[in-house]
């Protein structure tokens, strides 16, 4: 399928991030005629590591807030689009401290939102599936476009807040806006808080995985790839207004991805700790995204999630210099919580 909207310059925030770096090399592999200007605050989750190998005539890094409109304003006002995936991402951390969430997610969105209209600049919103709240096990539904926003965690409420921020903004002032909600992402340079790099690095490291709850709560697990491919035919092809959900049917229990893991790096089935639920923790998220693959034909590459997860688990086994320098701190805030 052609692009209908073919960018040449476009900004992307949060590129320096788990999937916003992914993304940036995504476009830089596959779409030779575009720039690409990453604006990133590198907080903690921000690593400048994740943009090495990309050359210096394809892109431009600018460290910088959202929530700075003097900033944003101009950055957006020498691009075609932008793609918003700068946020505050971890549910654990929101519960602890939602303070950043609300700054970040809302108030940036807004801050960008208003830069777009000023410039007429296109713009893709990159949201969660947890904006549906959760579904039950043994319901036979999936969260599709219509589902209702039903958000639990202050994580998930500030992106809700930001999808409906980006409604608006395309409703009333004619934004040409897309967003698109995907589900539990899993890849190389995940940041080690998230479940499945932690218990990876776990392992690497001499510790236990640890297992939230009863271990039944299942997650729509695709390849950061897959959610890049995703987002540039949404991007070009979408139509403004509209929400597309990515996912790649992929759902699989907490339980079954750590006894994957256990299997995978050679350690017994029962080698892991139970700790403290998650307040609030949501039982199950699953995705149709049948709107996405009729409407502009996409299809995830990386469907055999094993092969993904060995992957994935090598990358970590290569790159220790790439988490081991955050693994003290980011435990620590889990021994606090007794998690
Ligand atoms: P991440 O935490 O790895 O990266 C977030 C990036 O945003 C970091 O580089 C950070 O420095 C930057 N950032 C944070 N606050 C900023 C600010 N105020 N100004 C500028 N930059 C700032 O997150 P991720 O997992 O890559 O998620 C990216 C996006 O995808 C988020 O919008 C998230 O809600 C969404 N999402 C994530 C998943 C998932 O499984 N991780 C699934 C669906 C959607
Ligand atoms: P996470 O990666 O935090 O993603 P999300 O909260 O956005 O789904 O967690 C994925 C699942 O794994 C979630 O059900 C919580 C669970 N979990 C654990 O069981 N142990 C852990 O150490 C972590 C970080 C998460």
């Amino acid at each position: 399928m052609a692009d209908a909207f073919q960018p040449e310059r476009i900004v992307v925030t949060g590129g320096a991030g788990f999937i916003g770096s992914n993304f940036v090399h995504w476009v830089v592999q596959n779409q030779p005629g575009v720039h690409v200007t990453v604006l990133d605050k590198l907080t903690y989750a921000g690593n400048l590591d994740n943009l090495e190998g990309i050359p210096e005539d394809r892109m431009e890094f600018v460290r910088g807030d959202i929530c700075d409109a003097q900033l944003v304003d101009g950055l957006l006002s020498r691009a075609d689009a932008a793609v918003h995936f700068a946020a505050e991402s971890h549910n654990d951390n929101s519960i602890a401290d939602p303070e950043p969430f609300v700054r970040t997610n809302v108030e940036g969105t807004y801050t960008l939102l208003e830069a777009a209209r000023k410039h007429g600049v296109r713009f893709h919103h990159i949201s969660t599936d947890e904006v549906y709240g959760d579904l039950a096990l043994d319901d036979p539904a999936r969260f599709t476009e219509d589902s209702p926003y039903k958000p639990s965690s202050p994580y998930s409420s500030t992106k809700a807040a930001s999808d409906m921020l980006v409604r608006a903004w395309h409703r009333t002032y004619g934004v040409p806006a897309t967003i698109s909600n995907c589900s539990n992402n899993y890849g190389p340079r995940q940041h080690i808080e998230k479940f499945i790099p932690r218990q990876v690095t776990n392992i690497l490291s001499g510790a236990r995985p640890k297992l939230y709850g009863d271990g039944l709560n299942v997650r729509d697990w695709i390849h950061t790839e897959d959610h890049s491919s995703a987002v540039w035919a949404i991007l070009t092809r979408g139509r403004a207004g509209e929400t597309y959900l990515i996912g790649a049917d992929g759902e699989r229990s907490n339980r079954e991805v750590l006894s994957a893991i256990l299997e995978a790096m050679d350690r017994p089935a029962d080698g892991f700790d139970w700790v403290r639920d998650r307040p609030g923790h949501d039982r199950r998220y699953a995705i149709d995204s049948a709107k996405l693959r009729r409407e502009l034909g996409w299809r995830p590459l990386h469907t055999d999630f094993a092969e993904g997860l060995a992957d994935t688990i090598a990358w970590y086994r290569d790159n220790p210099q790439w988490w081991q320098g955050a693994k003290e701190a980011t435990e620590a805030k889990y021994a606090a919580q007794g998690q």
